[in-house]
Order: structure tokens, then sequence, then C-alpha cells
């Protein structure tokens, strides 16, 4: 059997992990994975996630299974912080996922469960596990014209010319904020453009949401996935606590389907909670507990949300302070997009050789398609990265 076996090709992200991992320079400059780093460039345990820790070795009396879906509160908790009432809970199915990966596959699977004919549309570029995972469930798939290489904003005009291809029943995979890989995204007035064509269109949307607080603020980030929320009659929608809550390794998510009608939401629901028994059985609770209590809990919150908010305004000075580097050396504002992208991410627009020069040169690891991790770079590193993408011809 295990002769049968062919190699997989590598995930281009983890194999960048490796890579710098095995890097004997001690100078070297990991803007790869998708991971916070403080300026220590260290990833810390946020003081509330460290609260509710404490508090919950204190409380927790048994480790047995919760329901199959997860725990009650978490999805409460998680419904509320991504969609606020822009739905009304009865038409609302949940389940707790094994991270924003889970999420993102459950949600696949129940596309291809209900309507195993349904095309998958995804945006060029999207984060290289959507193809990935849809390939592997073979899916039906298509791509949306997303980023403008010019510009380095999105090509507004190319995505809507491509979703206006959408066949009723079709599924519209969008990032709810802070784009990844390219960091460029849809103004209010674009997402409004969006719900419009899709509605008319009779696509389902299928929201990716995996950073939000990290864009533009915790609200300001839901915007699009509420508007969406609001509005459509079917739709799905992934959610990671990996990134917002630094929480990655307790692979924290959350499922959610929007159903035409409190009618047909037991049905969904059901098999939401059957796909979690087919897959894992229950799932991983204890990152869920933490954050429906930070959530619960006024104070915990208040530190949470301040907490957020320090790692968001960092990684917008980060982007200023990169931007104005770029300008001086360049004598141009060629990289003033750099500052206008939110969240972790920013596609550079070097050529795989620059990058590649960049590597062997300076040691910065950046993914081969020029995205960088922004909280990978401190006031130290900015210099480094400007002077190198100058030298590389950038
Ligand atoms: C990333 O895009 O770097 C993150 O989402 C981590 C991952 O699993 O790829």
């Amino acid at each position: 059997m295990l002769t049968n076996l062919r190699p997989q090709p590598a995930d281009k992200i983890l194999a960048l992990m490796q890579a710098y991992r095995e890097d004997p320079r001690t100078d070297k400059i990991d803007l790869g994975v998708g991971v916070y780093k403080n300026a220590e460039g260290v990833t810390p345990v946020m003081r509330a996630v460290k609260e509710a820790e404490r508090l919950l070795w204190e409380i927790e009396t048994t480790k047995a299974y919760t329901a199959l879906a997860g725990d009650p509160a978490y999805l409460d908790a998680m419904a509320a912080l991504v969609l606020g009432d822009s739905v009304d809970a009865d038409r609302l199915g949940r389940i707790a996922t094994p991270g924003g990966t889970g999420a993102i596959r459950q949600g696949l699977e129940l596309i291809r469960m209900a309507s195993p004919e349904a095309t998958v549309w995804l945006s060029a570029p999207t984060w290289p596990n959507h193809p990935s995972i849809i390939k592997y469930l073979k899916m039906p798939m298509a791509e949306y014209r997303y980023f403008d290489e010019a510009t380095r904003d999105v090509d507004f005009a190319g995505m809507m010319e491509d979703l206006a291809q959408v066949r009723r029943g079709d599924v519209v995979l969008l990032h709810g904020c802070c784009h990844n890989p390219t960091g460029a995204n849809l103004t209010e007035d674009q997402w409004q453009e969006v719900a419009a064509l899709l509605d008319e269109k009779g696509a389902i949307p299928f929201i990716d949401i995996a950073y939000q607080g990290f864009g533009d603020g915790l609200e300001a980030d839901a915007f699009g996935t509420r508007l969406l929320a609001g509005r459509f009659p079917e739709m799905l929608i992934a959610a990671s606590c990996s990134k917002n809550f630094g929480i990655y390794r307790e692979r924290t998510g959350i499922l959610m389907a929007v159903a035409p009608d409190a009618g047909l939401q037991p049905v969904t629901q059901a098999n939401l909670a059957y796909l979690n028994r087919q897959n894992y059985s229950f799932p991983p609770d204890h990152g869920a507990r933490i954050v429906s209590m930070i959530l619960a809990d006024r104070q915990l919150r208040e530190a949470w949300e301040t907490e957020l908010e320090e790692v968001r305004t960092g990684m917008l000075a980060i982007r200023e302070a990169l931007a104005e580097e770029l300008r001086r050396l360049t004598n141009s504002d060629r990289f003033d997009f750099i500052a206008r992208h939110r969240g972790m991410f920013s596609r550079l627009g070097a050529t795989p050789e620059q990058v590649a020069f960049m590597r062997e040169k300076f040691g910065i690891y950046m993914v081969g398609d020029s995205r960088i991790n922004i909280a990978g770079l401190n006031e130290r590193t900015v210099p480094i990265l400007a002077r190198a993408m100058v030298e590389a011809g950038v």
C-alpha cells in the first residue's frame, strides 16, 4: 500500500519556515509565515490569554467532552464578535473547528455535500492552502482577478468583470479583511458593489476572516462580513482566533453557516455537527474556552482589546516607517502602497530572482511571491529590508 504513495508538493510557506530555521546566520530576518512577532522577535502569549489560562486552571474541574459542535458560550461569543447583530441568531449554524483552516475545510465539505457541482471562486492570488484543499477535495474551482500588479491595489474592474461570470449557486470565497497575501483590501463602497453583483448572480459568499482586528480595528474589519451576512439568504463564514488572540497552536476556529430561514437552521446545524463527528469528533476546547472567557469578562476583554490595538498600531507604524525609508532611498513614492495596505502582509512586487537575492545576500526570508510579514520587521530591520529591496532592483 504505502509503496503507492508519491511525494506531495511542499507548502511554500511551511517550506520557507524550514529553510529559515536551517539558515545558520544570526542576523537573518524572518518575514515568512503569518505569525505576529513583537519588536524583540517574540510571539508573546497575550496578557488576557495568560490571565484566562490561570483562571481556567483554577476553576476547571473536568476535561470531559464538550458538545459536538463546541462549547455554546464560545459559539455565541464568536458569532457576536464576527457578525455583530447583522443576522438573526436563529438562522445561524455554528461549529467550533481546529483553527481557521479547520473551518475552511469543514465549509468546503459542507458545500460538497450540499451542492457538489458548485464552483468555488478564489481571488487570484489567495492563501495557497485554499486551492490546495479544494484540489484535495476534488471540487470545481475558478479564479477571479483581485490584485493589480502595477498599482498594487485591488484590481476592482477585473474582479467585477470576472465575478460577472459566476453562476447561480456558485460559491465565492472572499477574505473578510487583511487580504492574504497581498495586503490590498476592498473599500466599503467596493464591498457594497461586490454584494450587489453576487446577489444579482445568486452566488453564495464564503468569507475567510483570519485577521479581524489587525487591519483597521475589530469593528471596521468586520464591515464586509456583516454587510453580506445582513443581505444574503445563505452564506458561510470561517473565522480564526489564531492571530487576534495569538493562540496559534491551540487551533481555535469557527465555521458559521447562515441559513435562509430559522426553519432550515436545525438541518444546517445537524450537518455541521455531523461533519465534526466524521472528521475529528469533538473539536479542541482549550483555546475556545480561553476566548469565551476573555470575551465575556469586562476586564479581560478590555485588556485583550488594548493589546490587540497595540499590535495593530505597531504594524501600521512599521508600514509607515518602511514606506518612508523607501521614499528616502528611491526618491519616489512608488512604495507608498506599503503604508496603504492593511493587515499582516504586503506583496512587494519583487521577482523570484530578487526574492532569492535578498535571501542570499541579506538573509531576508519572504515568500517567493514577495509577500512579507510586516510583523517580522522592527526599527532596526526596516532600513535593512529597504536597502535590500533597492540593491535587488525591486
Ligand atoms: C500564513 O499565511 O502564513 C498563515 O496563514 C499561516 C499558514 O498556515 O500558512
